[in-house]
């Protein structure tokens, strides 16, 4: 979807804006603290229905407002191989409710599922956070992976909530007979049972994480190169699933047999697809934790947009780029060679340092903000002409 223009009602510190989108890029400006993070958060929350920080709604709605209402104006886009390009004018609506239900229309009908909006509005997102990707632990790698898969499929998202279930009913299980003084035959054959749905769960949610790596390990090389110039970085970026059990003899089932007594000790399962991890690697050293901040940062970024083309390449259609204070930590010529190499489409920044000298932004939007009587603050948004 092509965006146009986006309304916000008392969402986060605004209480009444209109900002229209630049067909390419559009550039936020603004001091720290302004609201530039919440205009972006407003477009992903209108993608995926949760907000990027993790916060819940009634963070989202203006202190001392009921609701907030976001309404998008766009085109979707209908490409389908071999037919003719069309573009369909498309309205996203949505109502949050601090202690309530939340409601979204597509074209003014009410959205019965989540998953019916996954191919309506797609965008790929990075903020300062996704520094954890590369170095934080192996959590927020599987989370990189999974997300990307439920962006090229939401059929992915069933097999993922399917190992998640079956993996807490054995959990618990494991540890009602943690020690093994309880393990009774009952438990015994539950834990059979458990550990066939794992099994099968499990062994598919590798399979599809593998073949992501896959397709992501060729264009990672170029998106990091993208953004990562000069001659110290003729290394190669490197992405390599990483788990114990995937591909060896018995598979997860062999894995969990093996492991059982293990489990039962611990009182929880010690392998399975849960536990396997993403290693990254620049030049053959382990990105974690021997690449610099800059590099990690670079690493996270070019992850971002690998996943990015890659959903590009499947849908048809580049989602819509939306880059949180994505030139903090980057030197200027990292910087230069982003903006050089931006994917085709939208793409919505925010930068509280300015921008690099050889920025060309379409549209500049600066934010400014006034304290609001009732805590926070107030939000302007006023476009600006040539360079901020
Ligand atoms: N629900 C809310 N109601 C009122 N104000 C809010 C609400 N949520 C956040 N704010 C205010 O929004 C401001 C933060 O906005 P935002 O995170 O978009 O800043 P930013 O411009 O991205 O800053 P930085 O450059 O530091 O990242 C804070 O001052 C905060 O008080
Ligand atoms: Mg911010």
């Amino acid at each position: 979807m092509r965006l146009d223009r986006l309304w916000l009602t008392d969402f986060r510190s605004y209480e009444s804006a209109e900002l229209a989108f630049a067909p390419g890029l559009t550039a936020v400006v603004g001091d720290n603290g302004r609201g530039k993070s919440n205009l972006l958060e407003a477009v992903a929350w209108l993608a995926t229905l949760t907000s990027f920080r993790g916060a819940p709604t009634d963070a989202l709605v203006r202190a001392g407002a009921a609701r907030a209402v976001l309404r998008l104006e766009g085109f979707a886009e209908r490409t389908a191989p071999g037919e003719e390009h069309d573009e369909r004018q498309t309205l996203v609506e949505a109502e949050l409710v601090a202690s309530g239900r939340n409601r979204v229309l597509v074209n003014r009908q009410r959205l019965q599922r989540t998953r019916d909006l996954l191919g309506v509005l797609r965008v790929t997102v990075f903020t300062p956070d996704d520094l954890d990707i590369v170095k934080g632990g192996p959590g927020g790698r599987r989370r990189y992976l999974d997300d990307l898969l439920v962006a090229l499929h939401p059929k992915y998202d069933a097999v993922q909530r399917e190992v998640d279930r079956v993996l807490k009913q054995r959990n618990a299980l494991l540890k009602q007979v943690q020690g093994g003084r309880r393990l009774d035959e009952a438990a015994v054959t539950t834990l059979d049972v458990f550990d066939e749905k794992l099994g099968q769960a499990g062994e598919e949610l590798a399979r599809v994480r593998v073949a992501l790596c896959e397709r992501l390990a060729p264009v990672l090389a170029a998106s990091y190169a993208a953004v990562a110039v000069g001659a110290d970085v003729r290394a190669a970026t490197t992405l390599r699933y990483e788990s114990d059990w995937y591909g060896a003899d018995g598979g997860l089932s062999g894995a969990l047999a093996a492991g059982r007594d293990d489990d039962v000790r611990r009182g929880v399962s010690l392998v399975g697809p849960h536990r396997d991890d993403l290693a990254l690697a620049i030049g053959g050293l382990p990105a974690r934790t021997h690449a610099s901040q800059g590099e990690q940062r670079s690493f996270a970024l070019a992850l971002r947009l690998a996943g990015h083309s890659v959903v590009t390449a499947t849908t048809g259609a580049a989602p819509v780029l939306l880059l949180d204070d994505v030139f903090s930590e980057l030197d200027p010529d990292r910087s230069d060679a982003l903006l050089a190499n931006l994917p085709a489409g939208q793409t919505l920044l925010t930068t509280a340092s300015g921008l690099p000298k050889g920025a060309a932004p379409e549209r500049v939007l600066r934010v400014e903000a006034r304290p609001a009587p009732g805590g926070g603050v107030v939000s302007t948004l006023s476009e600006t002409e040539g360079p901020p």
